[in-house]
């Protein structure tokens, strides 16, 4: 990133589009998870330069960040919404992203998700079985309609992820295997009520290296032509998302704690994939969810306790796996540091942990920290995908506020749970 970097240290504090992460958590409730409008716009900005001028859309991953006021800012740019529920399409429709911009995928589509995608007469399903596929013709000959869709192949590729969130493997439950996907193209030519537009690959997420991509891309070119060469149309191929981002080093200052992750720039992925598949003569689908927005936000939080048994320190901050799972699920690294003076000279080895009963709840393990006191707020980095979305209420804790900053003024645009939201559910049931 670039010293314009729009989260950053200035004068050893932390500040967001210029304002300071310190006084904002002296106003507010922690924990909190704040954003910066000019980066997430910034990011934007890259992707429609990178793909100006050829045949390509972006459909936002929703399920990386669902938060409705940030969905507005993709609305407003012009992408489309990749979603993978009746929930998703619902808030994507709510920000004003409409059904033509909206593609549908996901292994377990209800019935009643479908229909409701119909009536929102979204562009396409990402169909990932034949049963699936055989359950959108006939409810497209109950609704009278024709249904499009993109046939999700799984090309058995590597995409040298964590196993959690590799899905391109054979062994993996997404996709169909080639010889079912043009067996389906065959027999979609016999059926009425639904239209093969295209194919949708997407082999996983975090990829940090251009290799598993330009794997793909080279399989899925091929795939393209067979399809072509057995009579299928292809106006349309979907390339998922995947593109992986740098969870060590996202700030120019100070510098990352370890070698940087070898990441990927959305210019290089871009090139990459549209190298393989610019001349079949396609519309190619972009559905990026991490890169657009990953390191955009923030998870901010204090730290309650101090804990030195003898063999460890913890660090028991007012955050836990509710608030950020990521480290408990899958052994992410988030960079994390005091919001003000990280470069201290006094170091400790640390445990950051949450106040959750799970000894999983942690944020950080056996970290070199600066020694931070009781009541400090710390920072957590790279906490603008996959963070406040997987969020729960574990525990009886309440999901913290959302905050954006936009021209250096302070929005809220989540307010954080109260006691009464854990009874919501209740109204209406008799004790
Ligand atoms: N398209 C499809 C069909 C997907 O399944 C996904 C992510 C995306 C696009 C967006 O992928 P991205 O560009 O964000 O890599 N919770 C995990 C990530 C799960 C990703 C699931 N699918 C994490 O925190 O790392």
């Amino acid at each position: 990133m670039t010293k314009q970097f729009p989260i950053r240290y200035s004068d050893g504090e932390l500040t967001v589009d210029g304002v300071s992460v310190r006084s904002l958590a002296e106003k507010v409730d922690t924990p909190f998870f704040l954003y910066s409008q000019a980066a997430i716009l910034g990011q934007i900005r890259r992707w429609k330069m990178a793909l100006g001028g050829l045949p390509a859309r972006v459909f936002y991953a929703v399920k990386a960040n669902d938060n409705l006021h940030l969905l507005r800012l993709f609305a407003a740019s012009g992408f489309g919404a990749d979603i993978v529920s009746g929930g998703e399409l619902f808030l994507a429709r709510k920000a004003g992203i409409p059904g033509k911009d909206i593609l549908f995928a996901g292994v377990g589509k209800k019935e009643v998700e479908m229909e409701m995608a119909l009536r929102e007469q979204i562009l396409a399903f990402n169909v990932e079985s034949p049963a699936e596929f055989y359950r959108l013709n006939q409810l497209g000959k109950r609704l009278g309609v024709k249904v499009p869709v993109h046939f999700r192949v799984n090309p058995d590729i590597d995409p040298k992820s964590h196993p959690y969130i590799s899905t391109g493997l054979k062994k993996n439950k997404f996709g169909m295997d080639p010889g079912t996907v043009l067996n389906l193209y065959r027999q979609s030519r016999g059926m009425s009520f639904v239209e093969a537009h295209g194919v949708h690959v997407h082999i996983g997420s975090q990829i940090t290296s251009l290799e598993p991509f330009r794997l793909c891309g080279q399989w899925v070119r091929q795939f393209v032509q067979e399809i072509r060469r057995q009579g299928g149309i292809v106006q349309s191929v979907d390339v998922g998302g995947g593109l992986g981002v740098d969870y060590h080093g996202v700030l120019p200052w100070p510098p990352p704690e370890r070698e940087m992750e070898n990441v990927v720039t959305p210019e290089d992925y871009i090139e990459e994939i549209v190298s393989h598949l610019r001349d079949l003569n396609v519309q190619l689908f972009f559905e990026p969810g991490r890169a657009l927005i990953a390191n955009s936000g923030i998870l901010v939080t204090r730290v309650e306790y101090v804990k030195r048994t003898g063999s460890r320190t913890f660090l028991i901050v007012d955050a836990g796996m509710n608030d950020l799972i990521r480290p408990c699920l899958y052994q992410a690294y988030h960079r994390i540091l005091p919001v003000v003076d990280p470069e201290r000279s006094e170091r400790e080895i640390v445990d950051i942990v949450g106040p959750v009963c799970e000894s999983s709840d942690f944020l950080a393990l056996e970290r070199p920290f600066p020694v931070v006191q009781e009541g400090e707020i710390l920072a957590v980095f790279s906490a603008g995908a996959y963070a406040s979305v997987l969020g729960s209420n574990y525990n009886g804790r309440l999901r913290p506020a959302e905050y954006l900053i936009s021209d250096g003024q302070v929005r809220l645009i989540r307010r954080a749970e109260t006691h009464e939201d854990l009874l919501r559910r209740y109204e209406g049931i008799k004790f």
